[in-house]
């Protein structure tokens, strides 16, 4: 060992021993015949302090010599420091060298590597492997691998069989683009890479394995977001012989021990809530729970008072924002605004005021008498200090529009607190979902989920209405996992493909080895996956899951970092048979 301590390790109680540390140059202060050198490794900061008196002068001469980020040895005595530093645990010693080693000098890096640093996203993108030095970008990875630690014992011991499913595989639908992979042995045909594991999970459960899981990547060819890269992590599970409610509970297991284990949070029960309703009180099958708001419908007393926008609108709902009738003009105006960006697309919005006075103050006076405004805030359960926005127009559109003002006011009313954790299952997902672009049904969760069974005589009358044996996991407003129970034979597979529009021959190509190990005796299974950079990133307390994530790509899908993609030579193209392709 080129050392025998960490730089984080050294207390009063190792004063007067010899020790050797080894590290990175953080700071080097100068005051002539005294220099001290921070020197910083994964466990923290020492300080080293070369002094004239004590020193050989060519010690002394080296020191002065370091620059920020060299890699050194240093062996010395530990001393008491007259002046202590608190805010560090070694902060009351400090290392009176007297041999300095420079195991490889650095050149000056291009942003500071400090927890504040002066350095751009792009650029510490670029140099990612200095940025993963700063202790905060550090400690976000660690958090990662405890997650994985915890995740992996939870599912030994509940009798979990981890397996490596393949990367090069063909197509498995998630409802993204499939990032493929040309062939070389076979020209003019593709890999895909998996967007999930999910076929193969579930012919798993056809060999009796039972009990799956995986901590596995999945690529996805999607437009990129905060909560989305093009390549993320699933811990991947699927279990035989089970219904709906017990996949729920292991996996509430898993949750809990996780927040416990890694958090030292004790989670409360997780909450269940119809994918109706969420949509209905929420707008959204991911509602933030951290706060309340829930909307609130006004059509039977908002209607029919001569205000146009509200008679013609097919649904007339609100929020009630707890204590904020306080809300200027000026914020109220910008709220208005805010409403209106195309981001949004609300085409105005009403508020009432309940004042402290017990009168209301709304944007509509003229077409509500006082008695109507009181029938608002009774329909709210307002109170006074309280203020009541309301939005008008199609339904689906104004739901997902109050949706999006419900979680800025949480925001700006600070009611979205970081430490607070509200998990919940959403359930009842529908089983299809209409597609506008394609004028066609597609598969909601995946074409490999089963509807309800007392819902299936809906499949040829009102397929939009049928359910699914499907649930998300949903924690402070982000999908955290989702999943189903599964069809396990043929004839339902086939049945799903043809009314998603698959022909005979269509489902058979791409899927006839699922149909055919479902003839093999084929358990009842079902499972879920959760998203584990979004997992760790709501533990972080954070909304970027790329933090979490040690070498992310940018949001074109970049890595700026090694510079991928990349073009490739003609010579590697033409082995691929893509060049020929090209140039036909
Ligand atoms: P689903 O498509 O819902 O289900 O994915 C499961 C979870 O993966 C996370 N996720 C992502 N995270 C980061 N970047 C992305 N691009 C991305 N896409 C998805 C989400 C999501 O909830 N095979 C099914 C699971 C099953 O049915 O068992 C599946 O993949 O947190």
């Amino acid at each position: 060992m080129l050392r025998t301590h960490t730089c984080g390790e050294l207390r009063l109680e190792n004063v007067d021993q010899e020790v050797t540390l080894a590290g990175w140059v953080q700071r080097v202060r100068n005051k002539g015949g005294l220099i001290w050198v921070d020197l910083r490794d994964r466990y923290g900061l020492t300080q080293l302090i070369f002094e004239e008196d004590s020193s050989e002068k060519e010690l002394l001469e080296k020191a002065a010599e370091l620059g920020r980020e060299f890699v050194v040895q240093a062996t010395g005595t530990v001393i008491e420091r007259t002046s202590k530093n608190d805010k560090i645990p070694t902060g009351s010693i400090e290392i009176k060298v007297s041999k300095l080693e420079v195991l490889n000098a650095a050149k000056v890096p291009p942003f500071i590597i400090e927890d504040e640093t002066d350095g751009g996203d792009e650029l510490r993108m670029k140099y990612r492997y200095l940025d993963l030095r700063r202790n905060v970008v550090r400690e976000k990875l660690q958090l990662r691998h405890k997650m994985m630690q915890e995740t992996r014992k939870y599912m030994d011991a509940q009798n979990f069989i981890e397996v490596e499913t393949p990367v090069l595989i063909k197509s498995t639908p998630e409802g993204a683009r499939d990032f493929v992979v040309p062939s070389r042995v076979n020209p003019g045909e593709f890999y895909a890479l998996p967007q999930s594991p999910q076929t193969f999970k579930q012919l798993l459960m056809v060999s009796g394995f039972d009990r799956y899981f995986q901590i596995v990547k999945c690529f996805r060819d999607e437009d990129l977001r905060a909560d989305r890269q093009p390549e993320f992590t699933q811990i991947d599970c699927e279990m035989a012989f089970v219904e709906q409610e017990d996949i729920l509970s292991t996996f509430e297991g898993l949750t809990k021990h996780l927040f416990a284990n890694v958090k030292g949070v004790e989670l409360e029960e997780v909450k269940r809530m119809t994918f109706a309703d969420a949509m209905k009180y929420y707008g959204n099958d991911k509602p933030d729970l951290r706060f309340d708001m829930k909307f609130v419908e006004l059509n039977e007393v908002a209607k029919g008072k001569g205000f146009g926008i509200f008679d013609d609108a097919e649904l007339v709902v609100g929020i009630c924002a707890k204590g904020a009738a306080e809300y200027t003009r000026k914020q109220l105006d910008a709220l208005t605004e805010w409403v209106k960006r195309p981001q949004i697309g609300a085409k105005g919005m009403v508020y009432a005021k309940y004042n402290a006075d017990g009168s209301i103050k709304s944007t509509v006076d003229k077409f509500y008498s006082a008695e109507d405004l009181q029938a608002w805030a009774e329909s709210f359960s307002a109170e006074p200090g309280d203020l009541m926005l309301i939005l008008s127009g199609e339904a689906n559109k104004v739901r997902k529009q109050l949706s999006e003002l419900r979680l800025k006011m949480g925001e700006d009313l600070g009611l979205r607190d970081r430490n607070v954790f509200k998990p919940l299952w959403v359930v009842d997902f529908p089983l299809l979902e209409w597609d506008e672009e394609t004028n066609r049904f597609h598969a909601m969760h995946h074409p490999f989920t089963s509807p309800k069974k007392e819902d299936i005589p809906l499949l040829d009358t009102d397929p939009g209405a049928v359910r699914a044996n499907a649930y998300d996991l949903v924690i402070n407003g982000v999908e955290i996992g989702g999943g189903s129970i599964r069809i396990h034979d043929r004839g339902t597979q086939q049945l799903m493909f043809k009314h998603l529009g698959f022909s005979d021959e269509e489902a058979q190509k791409q899927f006839g080895f699922l149909m055919e190990a479902f003839e093999y005796g084929a358990p009842p299974h079902g499972g879920i996956a959760f998203g584990f950079d979004r997992l760790c990133a709501i533990f972080g307390g954070s909304d970027s899951i790329r933090d979490y994530i040690a070498f992310p790509k940018n949001n074109s899908g970049r890595d700026v970092m090694i510079d991928s993609p990349s073009t490739i030579a003609d010579e590697q193209l033409k082995e691929l048979s893509i060049l020929v392709n090209l140039k036909n």
